[in-house]
């Protein structure tokens, strides 16, 4: 016997024996317990409960007959309660149907429907019970089975008709606009409230009741009721209604009516009667999105287990949010994602946005934040929220949101060390809104993505940084540069002349101190010369003049290892930033080369192509280039890697080295 039958079998054990010590292992803290209409919830409150009812019929027992099912976390049992001996005559007996649902092995809801037992009851009400009892078995089994909701709805919309003999009957669903969408119908309806259409609850009507209340309503008057439903219900004939609620983990989530003809009056009973079959769709429904959490649980983890890879792997923020908005969209199974990000100026960036073909708010773009979204209300509120309708929202976003289809938004706030950060929302096209909780699932989303766009945007912090560094230097050595060559060269140039000058008044017999003056004087020029040098490394001036294809061609020629160059720069202009690490990547490679590898020959390339630069330098050296151990490789890596590049260096010892750097050229690139 399995373990679940096993413990449901125990309880029947524990009662018989009246041993409720037992209870704690085998009931769930949150058990609740529903009986013939009366629901007891919590561990103490049941065992109390069923201690009662022990003592208030001594000689009750429960004899299990079978297993009508098992699946997954459910068991269905049909058992005998017995009011006698065991064994003695004239004992009174019914058969009972039992629903239990467990929760880590423990039951966690446990429900029983019986006949009433004993002399009271009369034969007719007796078929009745047995029919209602064999209709609530079906249900049961198809709930236990796990079948899909639809299949169950229709299935008690259906059983409930044929045993109340219904003129309708239809099981609703209470959506968080306040209207209902129907589910299953049944009956001879003349079809203007048909499954699947999104209703309005008729004003007076029992679903307003039971919306209001959470209890089962009748209402014997159906003249009075208003809107256009009640309308349509009264078309249908129908002048009297009772219902009860579906409630499902403690929520109100739907409904179950059933409506009679003038001169059919629905029995006294009908709102309980409706509430059994309604409970057992809570139980088919609390499976189904029980399952339905764990694999979205499953679902949401391993998204985000892909978006935090991604973040590691230092994915462009852009790259990031775009995956996340697919990710969303998937997961959530709508038509449309988008990110955006809250400026401080009261206006939102739209980061990424997924499953909107031509986008009017494309990535990248600045807006006032739309009115009448989702996105105001989360601005506002910085709680998850929902609009239902699109239609009403004006001005450009209105039309924009047109364009693209959107009908219905949810949303929930992105939170950064417990700032409102952004936002991401998802839309839908479909008539249908957006299924309850949607919000609350991007939100959950969003909490749980926050802490992979707080590295995001610490990585983007540092990026920004380390860009402000190398452009200070870049900077410094551009000053020193100027400064050098406006102050102290044309300084020593003027000296140079002077000294020429000087040179010329002194007379032909004073050779001697003609000749040291004119090697002061040469010596003058090579300080110039080496000076010139020196300025010309600190920033390349060959670079604005002639570009990089100009610079490249310098440095090999003054490389004193050959070096072969390929060069491949494409039509596509160059961003100075990216020039400017080409050649100092170029620079350090080659002076290295020369330095460190004792190679024979060298080879440059430098390819550009869709704005991404691939500059790579290659030596047949004695490889092992390992920079920590300087300064250089280390900068090279802070230039790069600072304007969003990547580098790689690949130097086995005795395989020769190979530095390859792939540059951004424009923003849209790597
Ligand atoms: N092409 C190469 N072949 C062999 N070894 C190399 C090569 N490039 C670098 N190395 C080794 O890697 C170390 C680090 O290089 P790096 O350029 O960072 O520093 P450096 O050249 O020693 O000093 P700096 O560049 O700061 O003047 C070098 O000291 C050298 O030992
Ligand atoms: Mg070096």
């Amino acid at each position: 016997m399995s373990e679940l039958r096993s413990i449901v079998y125990r309880t029947y054990e524990v009662f018989n024996a009246r041993e409720f010590d037992a209870y704690p292992e085998l009931l769930h803290r949150g058990v609740e317990l529903i009986m013939a209409g009366i629901s007891v919830r919590g561990l103490e409150a049941v065992t109390e409960f069923v201690s009662v009812t022990a003592r208030a019929n001594p000689r009750l027992r429960v004899e299990p007959l079978r297993v009508v099912a098992e699946v997954g976390d459910t068991v269905v049992t049909e058992v005998l309660m017995v009011d006698g001996s065991s064994s003695g005559q004239g004992a009174a007996s019914a058969a009972a149907c039992g629903v239990y649902r467990f929760r880590s092995r423990r039951i966690v809801e446990w429900r029983t429907y019986l006949d009433p037992t004993g002399e009271d009851l009369a034969s007719a009400a007796l078929t009745a019970v047995a029919a209602e009892q064999s209709a609530l078995r079906r249900v049961a089994e198809l709930v236990a089975r796990q079948s899909p909701p639809d299949q169950v709805f229709s299935l008690v919309t259906r059983e409930l008709g044929e045993l109340l003999d219904a003129h309708m009957t239809r099981t609703v669903r209470f959506e968080p606009d306040g209207k209902a969408t129907v589910l299953a119908a049944t009956g001879r309806p003349i079809d203007r409230l048909p499954p699947g259409a999104n209703i309005s609850l008729p004003i007076h009507g029992v679903l307003e009741q039971i919306l209001r209340t959470g209890r089962a309503a009748r209402v014997d008057d159906y003249e009075n009721v208003g809107g256009a439903s009640g309308a349509a219900l009264r078309e249908e004939g129908v002048r009297s209604a009772a219902g009860g609620p579906i409630v499902v983990d403690g929520r109100l989530w739907g409904a179950m009516v059933v409506g009679a003809r003038a001169g059919e009056a629905l029995p006294s009973g009908t709102e309980e009667r409706i509430a059994r079959f309604a409970e057992l769709t809570s139980t088919a429904i609390s499976n189904v999105e029980s399952r339905g959490e764990v694999e979205r649980l499953a679902a949401e983890q391993s998204a985000l287990r892909r978006v935090a890879e991604l973040v590691a792997r230092h994915a462009s923020p852009e790259h990031v949010f775009a995956f996340v908005t697919e990710e969303l969209r998937g997961l959530l199974d709508v038509e449309l994602a988008r990110a955006v990000r809250f400026e401080s100026d009261g206006t939102v960036t739209v980061l990424a946005s997924s499953g909107v073909a031509e986008d009017p708010l494309r990535p990248g773009s600045n807006v006032a934040i739309p009115k009448g979204t989702v996105i105001e209300t989360v601005a506002r509120t910085g709680a998850p929220a929902r609009v239902a309708d699109y239609s009403e929202v004006r001005g450009s976003i209105g039309e924009v949101l047109r364009t693209v289809g959107a009908r219905s938004g949810a949303g929930g706030p992105i939170v950064l060390d417990g700032r409102l950060w952004g936002a991401l929302v998802v839309g839908s096209t479909a008539s249908q809104t957006l299924a309850p909780g949607t919000e609350d699932r991007v939100a959950k989303f969003a909490e749980l993505l926050s802490t992979a766009i707080s590295n995001l945007e610490s990585q983007a912090e540092i990026a920004r940084s380390r860009a402000r560094i190398v452009q200070a230097g870049d900077q410094a050595r551009r000053r020193f540069e100027r400064d050098l060559h406006d102050g102290v060269q044309q300084r020593l140039v003027s000296l140079g002349m002077e000294l020429r000058a000087a040179e010329s008044t002194i007379p032909a017999e004073l050779s001697e101190v003609r000749g040291s003056l004119s090697s002061v004087g040469a010596g003058l020029g090579d300080v110039i010369d080496a000076l010139r040098e020196l300025s010309r490394g600190l920033h390349p001036a060959v670079l604005l003049e002639g570009g990089l294809a100009a610079a490249l061609r310098a440095l090999v020629r003054r490389s004193s290892v050959p070096v072969e160059l390929r060069l491949d720069l494409g039509e596509e202009p160059l961003e100075e930033a990216a020039e400017v690490a080409a050649y100092y990547v170029a620079s350090e490679a080659l002076t290295n080369t020369v330095k460190h590898a004792q190679a024979s020959r060298a080879e440059l390339s430098a390819k550009h192509r869709e704005g991404c630069l691939d500059l790579v330098v290659r030596d047949d050296g004695i490889g092992g280039a390992d920079a920590p151990r300087g300064s250089g490789l280390m900068g090279l890596v802070d230039r790069v890697e600072a304007l969003g590049g990547k580098i790689e260096i690949v130097s086995p010892k005795g395989g020769g080295t190979r530095l390859h750097a792939r540059l951004p050229t424009s923003s849209s690139g790597v």
